[in-house]
């Protein structure tokens, strides 16, 4: 069993990736392979929608003419069984980087051949060897845990991404919210950043959750992509209440 982590952070070493390695800690104690691919190591080019990668409808991995890291790192995501979608929080969502890198593995993942509500030429998964499990665990800088539904559109935009494009489904998630050690004053709130703390409570939800994770891969729960499933839950919750 192999579990990766694919992380946004542009500052290696801190808050997202001391989560996204406890994570994977925990995927190892329960018997996964892991490695960690953080994306500000590699060369990651923006998409130039030239749409070659779109109109491939047979490659699993579909072709893209720009030649970077890209490709090796989506090799690793069809190999993988479980994936760890780990970025910081910046302006309530993902790091630029994290959606550049979604951007190039959009239709590279995914052939514009699905149908959904009604549309055709949406997207469906091109891995469906398998289906992967994930998890997704942001960290924020100022909004504590508590507040989270005003800042966290990353973790949505993420589990929609991953559902379809990994062929598989949302094991869980952690939002490891802003945590000071002390009470600041109010000069010290302008640079609130400086003082965020991780918990010893948010490093063991992360390594359960990278556990779980590994677990749910194991015990084969993991429900690969399903458009009806998709569209009924939908449909359930455009029902007026
Ligand atoms: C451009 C930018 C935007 C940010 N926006 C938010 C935000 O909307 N909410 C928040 O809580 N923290 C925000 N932060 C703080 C980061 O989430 C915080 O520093 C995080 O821990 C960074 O992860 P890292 O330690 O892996 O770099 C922002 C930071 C930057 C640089």
């Amino acid at each position: 069993m192999k579990i990766i982590a694919l992380n946004g952070t542009y500052r290696p070493g801190e808050t997202t990736t001391r989560l996204a390695a406890k994570a994977l800690e925990g995927a190892a104690s329960a018997g996964a392979h892991t490695e960690m691919v953080v994306l500000k190591e590699h060369t990651i080019e923006f998409c130039r929608n030239c749409l070659t990668c779109y109109q491939d409808l047979e490659s699993e991995i579909a072709p893209c003419p720009i030649e970077d890291d890209v490709r090796p790192i989506l090799e690793k995501i069809r190999d993988a069984d479980g994936i760890i979608l780990a970025s910081p929080v910046h302006s309530g969502f993902v790091t630029g980087l994290m959606v550049s890198f979604l951007e190039r593995a959009s239709w590279t993942l995914l052939r514009p051949t699905g149908e959904l509500l009604g549309l055709k030429g949406v997207p469906e998964p091109r891995l469906t060897g398998k289906a992967r499990g994930f998890v997704v665990i942001l960290s924020a800088g100022l909004i504590p845990t508590e507040l989270r539904q005003y800042c966290d559109m990353g973790t949505p935009f993420l589990t929609e991404w991953a559902s379809v494009a990994l062929n598989g489904e949302l094991v869980g998630d952690l939002y490891a919210g802003a945590f000071f050690t002390k009470g600041l004053s109010d000069e010290e709130w302008s640079k609130a950043h400086f003082f965020r703390q991780l918990t010893e409570n948010q490093f063991q939800q992360a390594f359960d959750l990278g556990a779980k994770l590994a677990g749910a891969v194991r015990s084969g729960e993991i429900r690969p992509y399903d458009a009806k499933r998709i569209e009924a839950a939908y449909l359930q919750a455009a029902q007026p209440a």
